[in-house]
């Protein structure tokens, strides 16, 4: 039956296009003859997956999120950008990220909102793999409200909070202040949402922040630092969080938190992403 099906692909043009669905039907003809789902079975998870595609659309892109809970979103990442020539480890972009957010001047808090939270103050350095400073490096920086909602999910907060561009000195060196972050649940209101229910998971990602460096000449770095005293920072739903990847968000004695993370960037292509959601 594999073979037929083969065949019936081989003469696809596009030779990556013949690779791709070659290795897919291959794997998914080895898996169902490993897993011997019922019909019945069968039906529930074509169905399951049509639910995915119509709860997905202009606000929610519940197809991204099945890749996530999955480990796809996070394998396909290391796959691309994971060099282990000493870079910093990449994370999940999430559905959350929006293009063009303020530039900043060094030190300016992103944090819009009159209700605040706990104060934080982050300051980073961007090195390349032989630990020169990259000056000039552009850093995006999106995150969570204390309440575990991100502005673009939550009507309550100005436009733009918790988001902000800021732009490397001649060392390397950025900083901004902020509030805490928090964890969240990822949306659990669709079907992704009765799958990990069904699978006796929990919802929750850590507390982090996101961090995107893009500069002419380096590979974008698309990153999250997580608060490692976080319950969830070895459990996180979607797998994006590592060791390497855990940041000290010390307590100082006046309440503020401090940050302070290294970002080592590999040579490449300067590439943005799309935003997921307007
Ligand atoms: C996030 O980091 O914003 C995120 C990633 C995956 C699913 C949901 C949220
Ligand atoms: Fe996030």
């Amino acid at each position: 039956m594999t073979g037929i099906v083969l065949a019936a692909m081989s003469r696809t043009p596009d030779p990556r296009l013949r690779e791709i669905m070659a290795s897919l039907v291959k794997h998914l003809h080895a898996f169902l003859r490993e897993a011997r789902p019922t019909e019945e079975e069968f039906e529930t998870g074509l169905d399951f997956l049509l639910r995915v595609g119509k709860a997905s659309g202009a606000q929610k892109n519940e197809m991204i999120l099945l890749s996530d809970l999955l480990g796809l979103s996070t394998l396909v990442i290391m796959i691309n950008n994971a060099r282990g020539a000493g870079e910093t480890d990449p994370a999940l972009l999430g559905p959350f990220y929006r293009a063009q957010s303020p530039m900043c001047a060094p030190g300016e808090s992103i944090s819009r909102d009159a209700r605040g939270g706990e104060p934080l103050a982050m300051a980073g350095r961007v090195t390349d793999l032989g630990g020169n400073p990259v000056a000039g490096a552009i850093v995006d920086v999106w995150q969570a409200s204390p309440v575990g909602l991100y502005e673009n999910q939550d009507p309550e907060q100005p436009d733009h909070n918790l988001r902000g561009r800021f732009e490397t000195n001649a060392d390397g060196r950025f900083h901004f202040r902020s509030v805490r972050p928090t964890g969240y649940p990822v949306p659990t209101d669709g079907p992704c949402g009765e799958l990990l229910r069904a699978q006796d998971r929990h919802p929750y990602r850590p507390a982090h922040i996101h961090f995107m460096f893009s500069k002419e000449g380096y590979k974008t770095l698309v990153t999250q630092v997580f608060v490692n005293d976080d319950n969830c920072i070895a459990a996180d739903v979607v797998f994006g969080a590592t060791t390497a990847l855990s940041g000290n968000f010390e307590r100082l004695p006046d309440g503020t938190s401090r940050l302070e993370f290294g970002f080592v960037m590999q040579p490449g292509k300067r590439r943005l992403p799309r935003a997921p959601i307007p």
